[in-house]
């Protein structure tokens, strides 16, 4: 029997979806951010091994048509990453990823959907988001904006500043009851037209008016996005291996 302090006793099955098929274009290498090498291990492996060490049940790892023995045979394997069950292959944008491990997650109870290209997600961080999913049905890891932020036109001049007080910057991963995820990725499919959604409590929000409950992760758990996100990664990553 899995319980937590301030969980339920049973609250069923749990997978997390860990995206990892996009090209990384703003990175502008030669191989995809995910499978870069920070201390050693490819970006993608920190996400496995605390996916490995965390409460979920079960691990979808997406990833591209051509990658998928390498993961299999240079990851799952070689690390004995035991949770991860499947790996498919994503689709053209993160969306249509999530909607596939959607798919190769059932059947599920709570699905925890993660980039694979944010390394220093911690197990704590895990549980954090699955018990706010339980609690509300649609939850974030998020930090506050430390900057103030601008909204500028297409000129770059700016048009706004709203109050920097309620500003939240949004990682992952991020936790859902499976049937109202599945629901929202359902709904946004069958529109004519396609906005760019970018993360999935996003879609929650559009396609059901699903609000999410923001739970305060950890300025290090940053995406892995431009060349020198790689050098705040590893000095990041030295420390929390190193325990502090
Ligand atoms: N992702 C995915 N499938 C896609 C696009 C993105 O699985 N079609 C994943 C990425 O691998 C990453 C996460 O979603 O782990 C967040 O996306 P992002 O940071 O935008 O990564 P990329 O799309 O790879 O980078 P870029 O936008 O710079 O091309
Ligand atoms: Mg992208």
């Amino acid at each position: 029997m899995k319980q937590k302090r301030g969980m339920p006793m049973e609250y069923g099955k749990v997978t997390a979806i860990v995206l990892a098929a996009g090209k990384g274009s703003r990175m502008g290498s030669q191989v995809p951010k995910q499978y870069l090498t920070l201390l050693g291990h490819e970006v993608l492996y920190y996400s496995l091994k605390a996916f490995e060490e965390s409460i979920v049940d079960q691990v979808v790892l997406v990833t591209g048509a051509g990658d998928i023995d390498y993961c299999r045979s240079e990851l799952v394997e070689k690390y004995g990453f035991s949770k991860v069950k499947k790996i498919i292959a994503g689709g053209a944008e993160r969306y249509d990823s999530v909607y596939m491990g959607l798919k190769a997650a059932a059947p599920c109870d709570y699905v925890l959907i993660h980039d694979g290209a944010r390394p220093m997600v911690t197990p704590e961080i895990i549980s954090q988001v699955l018990e706010g999913a339980i609690a509300c049905g649609s939850c974030t890891t998020a930090v506050p904006v430390k900057d103030t932020i601008k909204i500028a036109d297409a000129e770059d001049m700016a048009v706004d500043t709203p109050e920097r007080r309620g500003l939240w910057a949004i990682h992952t991963p991020q936790g859902f009851s499976y049937e109202v995820i599945l629901e929202a990725h359902e709904r946004f499919r069958q529109g004519a037209y396609r906005i760019p959604v970018t993360d999935d409590t996003m879609m929650a929000e559009i396609f059901l008016r699903k609000r999410a409950k923001l739970v305060k992760g950890s300025y290090r758990n940053i995406k892995v996005t431009t060349p020198e996100d790689m050098e705040i990664a590893e000095v990041f990553l030295k420390k929390q291996e190193a325990g502090r």
